[in-house]
């Protein structure tokens, strides 16, 4: 509302824009941010069952944040890494050709539950 009345512009139209961009946020993320790619080439090499294994294990939807603020998960469209798909953004870092347990193991680390596991 202050945005439109800023600019003098109606608030549908503000929310147009914030909402058709994936990188502006209408809250505030977590401290952690996880973004998946569900880009044509990423969604056919599985980028979906990451996102399920993501939300199962931290109990959290898409476009939400865990309600400690730790974690954020939101979806964008291709991320110009498809040659690397599936691809999934943790705080600004590309995992490519990503896997279920190896952004789950990633997230866990940072979250500081669980130490890495060798590869
Ligand atoms: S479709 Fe995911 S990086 Fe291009």
């Amino acid at each position: 509302m202050y945005v439109a009345q800023s600019l003098n512009l109606p608030p549908s139209h503000v929310f147009g824009v914030a909402t058709f961009y994936s990188f502006f946020k209408l809250k505030a993320p977590g401290e952690h941010v996880i973004i998946g790619c569900l880009g044509t080439a990423c969604y056919v090499r599985g980028v979906e069952q990451i996102m399920r294994a993501i939300e199962r294990e931290f109990n959290i939807k898409r476009g939400e944040s865990t309600p400690d603020g730790k974690l954020s998960l939101f979806v964008t469209r291709c991320i110009g890494a498809c040659a690397m798909a599936p691809s999934i953004v943790i705080d600004g870092e590309v995992i490519g050709k990503a896997t279920p347990e190896t952004v789950l193991n990633r997230v866990r680390v940072l979250l500081g539950g669980v130490k890495a596991e060798a590869r």
